[in-house]
């Protein structure tokens, strides 16, 4: 009877995983260009704009690099989740849609998740390491000027 059900377990999971791999989506792949109007309205220079592109564009904007292990299946899923998630409450590449009450609003909202170590999530800090000390100071001196 135990055999049976981690045998049914087991075949679930490899059917899971088979299913996953059908469903990669890497297509959060606009260029650069997309976050172009928000560094431009929001004076980001170009210390700040690596920092973004190496820790928050994945996640909220338009130009996701999905790395080599964005192509296997169950992986892929929780980027795309995390994209999904992420743009829904922030996305760089809509600064030109969003309004300028919207902006500032954002902009406190990254002060704050900066300043609490809340952002990235922890996820992404296993695979593409914390905000140094200095990135970190380099943000919440640039998001306050932005206030
Ligand atoms: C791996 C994906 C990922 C990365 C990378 C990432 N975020 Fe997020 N971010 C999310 C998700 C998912 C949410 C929504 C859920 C939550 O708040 O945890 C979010 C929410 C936010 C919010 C909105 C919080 C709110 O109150 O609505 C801000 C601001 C934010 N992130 C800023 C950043 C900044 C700045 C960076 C880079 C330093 C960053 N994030 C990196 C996934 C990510």
């Amino acid at each position: 009877m135990k055999a049976r059900i981690i045998r049914t377990l087991i075949i679930a999971l490899i059917l899971f995983i088979i299913i996953a791999q059908f469903l990669v989506d890497k297509s959060n792949v606009s260029s650069y260009e997309s976050v172009k109007a928000f560094e431009i309205a929001e004076k980001v220079d170009e210390n700040i704009s690596r920092i973004l592109k190496n820790n928050c564009y994945d996640c909220h904007s338009n130009h996701t690099d999905y790395k080599w292990y964005g192509s296997i299946g169950v992986i892929n899923l929780f980027q795309s989740h995390h994209i999904e998630e992420g743009k829904e409450h922030l996305d760089f590449s809509a600064w030109d849609i969003y309004k300028e009450g919207k902006r500032k609003h954002k902009l406190e909202e990254v002060f704050e998740e900066i300043e609490e170590d809340h952002m990235p999530i922890t996820v992404y800090k296993i695979t593409h390491g914390s905000l140094s000390e200095t990135d970190k100071d380099a943000l919440l001196v640039w998001a306050k000027s932005r206030l």
